[in-house]
């Protein structure tokens, strides 16, 4: 038995607590808990429209699981994390029907919650709580370093390092543009990037910048998230001018990032894309690119549980 309570705030206490959480699923998972927005948001304090919902076993102050509701670009995202030894008990199944239930209260709307691995047990929570499937996300992952014939698509392309303090306008406006249609990358602000540079990981040198006629074309965001841990090179955000695709810039980037991360020591490198984006991940098949894992978001429209008079 569990008791589910609403957060609009968290404490240094629950902070600390849910980060405990957090490790211990990680570590059984070897898979992040929450995805890196839904954390820095919950460290940082939360923005407008945040609520964290913490599961108790009863009687006893033991956090069994956590999630996180966010409300940004006219949709809701919720995230799940219940301790490995908790699951099958209900758990995920009560603080996703809290979690739809605060979107009821907050006036309703459309709802997303992304699952890491998905198993038929989260098909079926996700399906008794009224959601539906939504988008995939593959993490494709290879050694490195790159082959010869593919190293060689880098050969000639100039980059140099983000400069923090100069380049976030022109980055935000061309990040802003490449990526108009997606949910999560296309509506940056300065404070998300800006965030994102106060983060330990954050390397200016890994975050590589192509610029044509004096004006930023393209980029390749690498990132090397744990030093003691060389092997997680990630291909953190990379995208090209949509003016200038097709041309092999795309393929460039990608060459460039990979050999940045090779000469940090990365035995291999990993990349989250869109199942959907075809571009991408025909960009990253070529490059021999295979998928580890997927996520899964599941979706639902939440009617409002007091409808405007
Ligand atoms: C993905 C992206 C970086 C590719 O850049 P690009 O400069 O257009 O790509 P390139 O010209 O170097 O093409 C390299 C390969 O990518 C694949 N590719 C590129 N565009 C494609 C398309 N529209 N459809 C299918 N495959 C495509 C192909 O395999 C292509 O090789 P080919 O030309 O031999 O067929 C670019 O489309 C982009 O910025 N997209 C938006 C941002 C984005 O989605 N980033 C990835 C997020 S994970």
């Amino acid at each position: 038995m569990h008791d589910v309570e609403v957060k609009r705030r968290l404490g240094e206490d629950d902070i600390a607590e849910i980060a405990d959480l957090l490790m211990t699923i990680e570590a059984a998972d070897h898979h992040a808990a929450l995805g890196e927005h839904q954390w820095l948001d919950l460290v940082q304090g939360g923005r407008g429209g945040t609520a964290g919902f913490v599961a108790r076993g009863r009687g006893r102050a033991r956090v069994l699981g956590y999630a996180q509701l966010q409300h940004g670009a006219g949709s809701y995202a919720i995230e799940l994390a219940v301790h490995p030894a908790h699951r099958g008990d209900g758990v995920g199944g009560d603080l996703l029907a809290a979690a739809l239930g605060e979107v009821a209260a907050q006036g309703g709307g459309h709802v997303h919650l992304w699952i890491a691995k998905p198993t038929p047990a989260d098909d079926a929570m996700a399906a008794a709580a009224g959601m539906r499937r939504g988008r995939e996300l593959y993490q494709m992952r290879r050694a490195l370093p790159l082959e010869e014939d593919l190293a060689k698509h880098g050969a000639g392309l100039s980059t140099r390092a983000f400069v923090a303090g100069e380049d976030e306008d022109a980055w935000l406006a061309l990040n802003n543009r490449i990526f108009s249609a997606h949910p999560e990358q296309g509506s940056w602000s300065r404070a998300t990037i800006v965030a994102r540079e106060a983060q330990p990981w954050f390397d200016p040198a890994g975050f590589l910048l192509h610029e044509r006629d004096g004006r930023l074309a393209g980029f390749c965001w690498t990132k090397v998230a744990d030093p003691d841990d060389p092997a997680a090179g990630e291909i953190y955000v990379i995208g090209v001018d949509p003016d200038l695709h097709g041309r092999g810039l795309g393929r460039a980037l990608l060459a460039a990032g990979c050999a940045h991360l090779s000469a940090a020591g990365c035995p291999s490198v990993f990349l989250y894309v869109d199942a959907a984006n075809t571009a991408a991940v025909g960009l990253y098949r070529s490059f021999a690119f295979a998928v580890d894992h997927h996520d899964r978001a599941y979706v639902a429209d939440v009617p409002a549980s007091n409808p405007p008079r």
